[in-house]
Formats: C-alpha cells, sequence, structure tokens
C-alpha cells in the first residue's frame, strides 16, 4: 500500500474537490454540443471554477506557498521557495467537445525544482501522483516507466500545434521522422496525462513544443520518478521556461532527442 505524505494529501484532495465539479460540467457540456450557442462559455465558467476550488484548498492547507494558476488566480507567496504550479483543466478542447481525456495537473516547486505533482483523471478515476525520493504511483499502484529498447516497436505522445501558431512546418519535420521509425503515434489533447502515460509504461515516449509550465511541471515529477528521463528537446533542463519538453524512458529518451533534433536541423537546412 502506497503511503502518501501530507502534502500529497493536500494535493489530491484540492484536485479531487475540483474534479467533482468538473465531472458534473462535463455531463451538461455534453448536452450542450447541439445547442446554438455552444458549450464555450459555459467551459470557461468551469474552468475558472476548478481553479477557485483548487486554489482554496491549496491556500488553506499552505498558505505561505505561491501559486502559479493558468486561468489568473495566481499569486506570490511569503515562502520564497515553494510554488504551486497548477492547471484545473488539462484538455480543455477535449472537454469543450464531449470527448471524455482531460485533467488537473497540480505541480509543487520547491527552488526551482519539481517535488512533487498529482495528476486526476477523473472520468477514468485514475489518480496519477509522485513525490521526490518517494516513487510514482498510479491510485495504489507503483509506477515504472515501459522497458522498450527499439523504437520500431515503440508507442510515441505528442502534441500538435493548431491556429494561432507558426511552427507548423519544424513540428511536421518532427512528426515525419518520429512517424517513418516508431510503431505509431497519439495525439490525446491533454499534456500532463501524456507525461502520466509515460510514467505509467503506456506510451515509451512523448514530445511536445511552444507549452506552458502548468501543463507539464506535475508531470514532469511523474516521469523522473518512475525512472524515465525528462529535458527539452534540445537537451537541455529549463522545460518549464521554454515549453519545450522530451519525455522517455530510460532506452528510448536518447535515441528519440537525436531523431527530433536531426529533423529540425535537416529542416533548416532545407529552408
Ligand atoms: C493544452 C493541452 C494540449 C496541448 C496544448 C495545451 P489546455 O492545455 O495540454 O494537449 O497540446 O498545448 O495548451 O489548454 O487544454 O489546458
Ligand atoms: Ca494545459
Ligand atoms: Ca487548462
Amino acid at each position: 500500500m502506497a503511503v502518501r505524505s501530507a502534502t500529497i494529501n493536500v494535493m489530491v484532495k484540492a484536485a479531487q474537490k475540483a474534479a467533482r465539479g468538473l465531472v458534473r460540467d462535463f455531463g451538461e457540456v455534453e448536452q450542450l454540443q447541439v445547442s446554438q450557442k455552444g458549450p464555450g462559455d459555459f467551459v470557461s465558467t468551469a474552468d475558472m471554477q476548478a481553479e477557485r476550488t483548487i486554489k482554496a484548498e491549496l491556500k488553506r492547507a499552505r498558505p505561505e506557498f505561491g501559486l502559479l494558476m493558468e486561468e489568473g488566480h495566481g499569486e506570490p507567496g511569503t515562502d520564497a521557495r515553494h510554488r504551486w504550479i497548477v492547471d484545473p483543466l488539462d484538455g480543455t478542447l477535449n472537454f469543450l467537445h464531449g470527448l471524455p481525456h482531460f485533467a488537473i495537473s497540480i505541480g509543487l516547486e520547491r527552488d526551482g525544482e519539481m517535488i512533487a505533482g498529482v495528476i486526476l483523471d477523473p472520468i477514468k478515476d485514475e489518480l496519477f501522483w509522485a513525490e521526490r525520493g518517494a516513487g510514482a504511483y498510479m491510485n495504489d499502484r507503483r509506477l515504472r516507466v515501459s522497458a522498450r529498447r527499439d523504437l520500431g516497436q515503440a508507442l510515441i505522445g505528442t502534441g500538435t500545434p493548431n491556429l494561432g501558431r507558426t511552427d507548423h512546418a519544424a513540428y511536421l519535420a518532427m512528426f515525419g521522422a518520429v512517424a517513418a521509425q516508431t510503431a505509431g503515434i497519439r495525439r490525446f489533447g491533454a499534456a500532463a496525462l501524456d507525461l502520466a502515460y509515460v510514467a505509467a509504461g503506456r506510451y515509451d515516449g512523448y514530445f511536445e513544443v511552444g507549452l506552458s509550465s502548468w501543463d507539464i511541471a506535475a508531470g514532469i515529477i511523474l516521469v523522473r520518478e518512475a525512472g524515465g528521463y525528462v529535458s527539452e528537446i534540445a537537451g537541455g533542463h529549463h522545460m518549464l521556461q521554454s515549453g519545450s519538453i522530451l519525455a522517455g524512458n530510460d532506452h528510448l529518451h536518447l535515441p528519440l532527442g537525436s531523431l527530433l533534433r536531426g529533423a529540425t536541423q535537416a529542416k533548416r537546412a532545407a529552408v
């Protein structure tokens, strides 16, 4: 039986409380698909409400910690070392379209390093959590990244740039290189869960660019505690700042990185 620390319990409680509202709202969203107005405003309200719920819970338990929250309810804390990094609803587009694949993501940073993470998928009832030095878990089961060594057998998660982004060509070069060398690619639409799936050994690797810190904060510690590797695609370790991420098991992180870097270099040479 996995023993959760007081910190993890605080994070889980906040996520579960917000999840109750999101699940209720998700039921409503499914009905709203066919309405004239669509579910857009309704979803933003649900997202905001989830963030408020999480903030209230985290502040009650650790009033001195800072908060970085996607929907703008963040604030600095009196404790300069600790900061919560929160995405109240990761996979908004899925939620909006009635696709049951979204999560709440809460990470805890100390002195710039991720030390704890909780990612809750309330539809599948999967609670992913990790704490530095204590391992990564799904519900009560210990997680370990996959053991696959061969890129040709690997299943890779990714996220694709959408409307408003300017990096489609560079992204497609990376996608093409990975598609040509691996068993398959998936784009499920929630970066936090993509990382949790690497930690759980479901994906052998995952890459994406253009992310925000709240998309990946909790997932980074999950992958590391499950024995995997996380870096920027270029190899550095400023993922929270750059939004570039490459996660993989201990065998495939390196070859995947070379493949992705090779693809972007070739692209630059061609243009
Ligand atoms: C998005 C999801 C998606 C990723 C996007 C993110 P949101 O977060 O994580 O998978 O590709 O870049 O912005 O907007 O649903 O919280
Ligand atoms: Ca997100
Ligand atoms: Ca979000």
